[in-house]
């Protein structure tokens, strides 16, 4: 993990938040090669899910949304952590993480004083994490996750003015429901799909880009009728297991998790968890939400969310498959699976970053041999200036070019193209494939077609 977090930051992918002001704890900036990254994540999600189904429409829906929504969904009164607090060092911490670090289960429907039970019944195995103190907390106190802001200057009173910002993507589909229906011609069984930011107030902040209070979600909501909801639940784990195979993860390094105890508004919850360097953990959420949400609505709003069907003239509340993956969790998901270091033999070695073709944030890098040699240099730019416009380039000339190789393998770039003193004579440049190492020449006019191949998705 270590490794990883600190070529994020040297290779320009993931920068600590507000670093020149000592840091901000659980939050962090995307640099010039992570937004590519997560651009490139975002991209391949929605063509996925949106594009190839012609049943699914996208959204994007607002950060903020009426107060009611937060309880309508559940979150003000149900969505909370148990937080407990170092009284030595008076860190606060989650107290079923806790427990989880001594090797005990905490169950997400435990109440206060079943968790205070726990860590008594456990003090000699319970250790801060920060100072180390064995069994010395406070009690526990449910800690709600959502983050409130305030809006407009209607009162004057803080409090009175607070609204949220979104602790899932999911509500802003759920209050358009009815709009969807309405302007579109889709029929149930439909989905709306969704990329947007979230927060949370986790309680700690650990394991990097994994639990961040701004993160950002993917999600997409399935409405069915009840009786097809089992089988459509079944066939949307499958196709989910295959979206992360196609993206080049290997299949060694998921597996499912389902949930014994739900939080308040699943039947049912499978997880499938990727081996991130801290074992495995949850990388996506899918659940089945039943008819929870949009009879909430209905009820708080008092506006009626059921939908018709003139075939068989039924009226009914439909049920929700979700599937909901974060952004970050995907990217920090895809670097440990891409990141490798090789031995080379006699004793060098290489640090290189496989990532799909698909995903890589440039994906060819053009140089001339020597950049004091003008003639290079001029071709080596034709070259970048052509390509670039319908691939992310680019353009170095900076340093030896082992050294130049071994900055694009360490950010992930497929193809390195070369310009070098047989290109004045005909026209043909070095082509280094990132995997293999392997060089081979190509002519200039086959460059284009050869991409075009290489990165159609
Ligand atoms: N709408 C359902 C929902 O939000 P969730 O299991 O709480 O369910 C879904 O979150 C996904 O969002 C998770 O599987 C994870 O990928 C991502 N996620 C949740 N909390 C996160 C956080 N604090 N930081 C980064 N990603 C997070």
């Amino acid at each position: 993990m270590k490794k990883i977090v600190s070529w994020s930051k040297r290779r320009g992918f993931v920068f600590p938040s507000s670093e020149i002001y000592g840091g901000f704890s659980a939050v962090y900036d995307y640099g010039p090669y992570g937004v590519e990254l997560a651009n490139n994540i975002k991209k391949n999600w929605w063509k996925r899910m949106v594009q190839e189904n012609e049943n699914i429409v996208g959204l994007d829906t607002s950060i903020f949304m009426h107060p009611k929504v937060w309880e309508a969904s559940g979150h003000v009164d149900g969505f909370s952590d148990p937080l407990a607090e170092c009284k030595q060092c008076h860190t606060r911490i989650r107290a079923d993480h806790l427990l989880e670090d001594a090797g005990i289960f905490a169950d997400e429907k435990m109440t206060e004083e079943e968790i205070n039970q726990l860590l008594d019944e456990n003090k000699d195995k319970i250790k801060c994490p920060k100072c180390g103190n064995k069994g010395n907390f406070s009690k526990v106190k449910k800690f709600n996750l959502l983050v409130k802001s305030n809006l407009g200057n209607f009162t004057g009173e803080w409090e009175k003015d607070s609204v949220y910002l979104r602790g899932e993507t999911c509500q802003g589909i759920y209050i358009n429901f009815k709009n969807v229906l309405d302007s579109t011609r889709q029929k149930i069984p439909f989905g709306i799909a969704q990329i947007g930011k979230a927060f949370r107030n986790e309680i700690t902040a650990r394991q990097f880009i994994f639990r961040k209070r701004e993160f950002e979600q993917m999600e997409m909501q399935y409405f069915i009728h009840s009786e097809m909801a089992k089988k459509n639940y079944k066939k949307w784990r499958e196709k989910r297991w295959q979206y992360y195979l196609d993206l080049g993860i290997q299949e060694k390094n998921l597996k499912w998790h389902q949930h014994e105890n739900l939080v308040f508004y699943a039947q049912e919850a499978w997880d499938i968890e990727y081996n991130f360097p801290f074992g495995f953990k949850e990388l996506e959420g899918i659940h089945y939400r039943t008819d929870y949400d949009l009879k909430q609505h209905s009820q708080f709003s008092g506006k009626d969310l059921s939908y018709y069907d003139p075939q068989k003239n039924e009226k009914y509340i439909p049920h929700v498959i979700e599937t909901s993956v974060g952004v970050d969790r995907t990217f920090l998901a895809v670097i440990t699976d891409a990141f490798k270091e090789e031995d080379l033999g006699d004793g060098k070695k290489r640090l290189v970053v496989k990532f799909s073709k698909s995903l890589a944030p440039i994906k060819i890098a053009i140089f001339p041999l020597l950049k004091n040699k003008p003639e290079l240099v001029q071709k080596a730019r034709a070259i970048y200036n052509k390509l670039k416009s319908k691939f992310m380039c680019e353009f170095d000339d900076n340093g030896n070019i082992g050294k130049r190789y071994r900055r694009q393998d360490e950010i992930g770039t497929p193809y390195c193209v070369t310009v070098d003193f047989d290109t004045l004579k005909n026209d043909t440049v070095t082509l280094r494939d990132r995997d293999t190492m392997q060089q081979e020449r190509i002519s200039i006019d086959q460059l284009d077609d050869f991409f075009q191949k290489e990165f159609s998705d």
